[in-house]
């Protein structure tokens, strides 16, 4: 979790002011991963130490305490060159607060400054080392060892280049981590690396760039699989003359005399957007260091990714495309651009006249997958949701064997996996811990893997052998939204691709493809029945508890339902399979319990009907989710429904989802939730 965020100006003057509000504008672009607390660290005004500003809370909460101390910290004094790091954090260790906020400190003096995202699994076995050599810590967090031991590293070697300090450092580390450092003893200068958790280099350049790539450094013992030199429990003694060399030095940035360059680390793109286009993510193990306004990018072990070049890419995102516009949230924003996001899949993909769908990241595996033993969807939240949805229609397509699991689950029960499993790892950000490494676990016994994420060049995605971006746009709400219905529909052409030489199926695509072709029409229509839902919400809100109920294709509705009220509302809520109902949940009826039904005309229809009349003869008055011009469904509960268009039945999901996202939403404002930021929660879930 944790948004960190970097800015260094090469050459480029920059006021303090300035320095400032590009930190705290890339910080709010972040909040979305964490608001627990942010904080930034810049150089004092005579630039001979390191300013730390730290606040609980989220970014606004800083902001205000940089205002107050308004004249303290020289707006307007300049620096030619400067490195600012920041951070919004979302708590692991220790809780919410000003201290345990980052930057972290090395000591006193502010020698080594720096933000993290993610956990050292080992912070404990460190921070008795360093306690015993006199190190006094002052937070509860696992971040401030590492800012120690890289002050522990400098005593003895104060000799080392910044970046070798850096890699010493993060040699003793376990866990997960993005990290940006600065530090008084090497000013101008900043290190960056990650592993496990995700960190890009955006740059800025007045000249061209010298080159379109930066070549990697590698160490010559880069083929040790750990260079750990000697171990923690050992005592960490960092012996000189031990380090990795460097083969050759690279030098990047922009040609010709003039080298005004600026610099931005951040976890994600949406942070550098309005700066520049031109980035490049890095790599797990890869050591980002500027130095002089140069770049360079080093690595102490040979990866997965054997490429001997970061490319430098060119965003498409577009400034709009993160901002709120008219509407009141993102999450409200992103629950009304589905018309739009669900084109955004299938465009390029699907051909509705020629019946056909073509996913370009898939088709060289689709053989490969037909021969497979069984497919496995895994993913959390929201997420493993859509694989609920679709579950059904892959069976009926692909007639294989699917499983559905929560990555957790599948870790915690050491599934068996077989080089003939296709898995399918579904996560809109691409940065799931527990996915990420249900992902390894099976990549590890040889299973086929395939990334289904909204987020272009997230760990998911590199780590996968193929897969399917869902194209939904950037999601900043931390409730799924638009992002279900993408993964929805990326796994429905999945699905169809699968099928598209099986003669027998060929009126069910067809239906199926048309189907696909009306969404974004009768989202619109289920749209309208915004205000509807904003009456229901009014009779809600003020309750404790609200159950959804379904089955069949409408099952995952109530899941996804029930997860989207609890984690914007605060409300308990459960999403219960109608077919169990009588073997529990029915004790729970009776004329004050809040009931929403979802009842469609497909093949479960009259089993959905028992469930209906079951609750109303225990004086249940349940709410309908239902097709419109269903009179007969309708009669049931007069008044008391809302209408959904119909559509195929494997799609239905698409439509009766929606009602749900508008209804927590509702709630949520009602009951004055923060509705883009829940409590307690995270957008990137970056920790087991
Ligand atoms: C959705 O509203 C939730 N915030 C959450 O369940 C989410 O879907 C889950 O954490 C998985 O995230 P991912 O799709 O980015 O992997
Ligand atoms: N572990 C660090 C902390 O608790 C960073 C948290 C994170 O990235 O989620 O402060």
């Amino acid at each position: 979790m944790c948004g960190i965020f970097a800015y260094l100006n090469y050459l480029t003057p920059k006021s303090r002011k300035e320095i400032i509000e590009l930190l705290i504008k890339g910080l709010e672009r972040l909040e979305y991963r964490g608001y627990d607390s942010a904080g930034i660290a810049l150089d004092t005004s005579d630039s001979e130490n390191i300013t730390i500003l730290k606040e609980t809370g989220k970014v606004k909460a800083l902001q205000n305490q940089i205002l107050n101390k308004g004249y303290s910290l020289e707006f307007d004094v300049i620096h030619s060159s400067h490195v600012g790091i920041a951070h919004t954090r979302w708590a692991t260790h220790g809780v919410p607060s000003a201290v345990n906020a980052h930057p972290h400190r090395s000591d006193d003096d502010n020698s080594f400054v720096l933000v993290h995202n993610g956990i050292i699994t080992n912070y404990k076995d460190i921070k008795v080392f360093l306690m015993g050599k006199g190190h006094v810590f002052e937070s509860d967090t696992d971040t401030e060892v590492v800012a120690k031991l890289m002050a522990h590293i400098y005593q003895q070697h104060p000799d080392l280049p910044f970046r070798e300090l850096v890699e010493q450092a993060i040699a003793q580390l376990e866990g997960a981590y993005a990290l940006c450092v600065k530090s008084r003893h090497f000013p101008g200068e900043c290190v960056a690396t990650r592993r496990g958790s995700p960190l890009l280099v955006g740059i800025k350049s007045k000249t061209k760039l010298a080159a379109d790539s930066i070549p990697i450094l590698y160490s010559k013992d880069a083929q040790k699989a750990d260079h750990r030199v000697v171990s923690v429990s050992a005592g960490l003694q960092i012996p000189a003359g031990d380090f990795p060399r460097v083969e050759s030095t690279s030098q990047f940035g922009p040609l010709g005399e003039d080298k005004e360059v600026e610099y931005f680390f951040a976890s994600d793109a949406s942070a550098v957007i309005e700066h520049t286009n031109r980035v490049l993510y890095l790599e797990d193990h890869d050591v980002a260091a500027v130095k002089c306004g140069i770049l360079s990018i080093h690595r102490l072990k040979r990866g997965i990714d054997e490429s001997h070049a970061r490319e430098i890419t060119t965003l498409k995102m577009e400034i709009q495309q993160i901002m709120k516009g008219n509407y009141s949230s993102f999450m409200q924003k992103e629950i009304f651009e589905q018309p739009e996001s669900v084109v955004n899949t299938m465009r390029g993909r699907v051909d509705f006249e020629k019946g056909t769908v073509v996913l370009g990241g898939l088709k060289d595996y689709i053989a490969e997958i037909r021969r497979c033993r069984r497919l496995l969807l895994i993913g959390c939240g929201t997420s493993y949701h859509s694989a609920i949805a679709t579950r059904q229609l892959l069976e009926e397509l692909t007639e294989l064997p699917v499983m559905v699991d929560l990555a957790s689950d599948f870790l915690d029960r050491n599934t068996p996996i077989f080089r003939d499993d296709v898995c399918f790892f579904i996560s809109q950000s691409g940065e799931t811990a527990d996915t990420l490494l249900a992902l390894r676990y099976c990549k590890a016994r040889g299973a086929l893997i395939v990334g289904l994420t909204n987020t272009v060049g997230s760990s998911i995605c590199r780590e996968s052998h193929c897969g399917i971006h869902i194209n939904a746009g950037p999601e900043i709400g931390v409730a799924s939204t638009k992002a279900y219905t993408s993964q929805f529909i990326s796994i429905v052409m999945f699905a169809l691709m699968m099928c598209e030489d099986r003669i027998s199926i060929q009126p069910r695509r067809y239906e199926i493809i048309q189907g696909l072709k009306m969404l974004p029409d009768l989202i619109k229509e289920v749209l309208k029945v915004d205000n509807k839902v904003q009456e229901l919400a009014k009779e809600l809100h003020q309750q404790k508890s609200l159950l959804v109920m379904g089955r069949g294709y409408n099952y995952a509705t109530c899941l996804e339902g029930a997860l989207k009220i609890k984690e914007l509302t605060y409300m308990h809520s459960e999403g219960i399979l109608a077919g169990e109902l009588k073997h529990g949940p029915l004790a729970l009826i009776d004329k004050l319990m809040p009931v929403i039904m979802v009842v469609t005309r497909d093949p479960v229809y009259s089993k959905c009907m028992n469930a209906l009349q079951q609750v109303i003869a225990r004086e249940g008055r349940p709410v309908l989710v239902c097709e419109a011009g269903d009179t007969e469904t309708q009669a049931f509960c007069p008044g008391n429904f809302l209408e959904i268009p119909h559509s195929v039945d494997c799609l239905q999901g698409i439509l009766t989802v929606i009602p749900m996202q508008l209804l927590s939403y509702h709630i949520a404002v009602l009951r004055g939730c923060n509705v883009d930021c829940p409590r307690n929660l995270a957008k990137s879930v970056t920790v087991e």
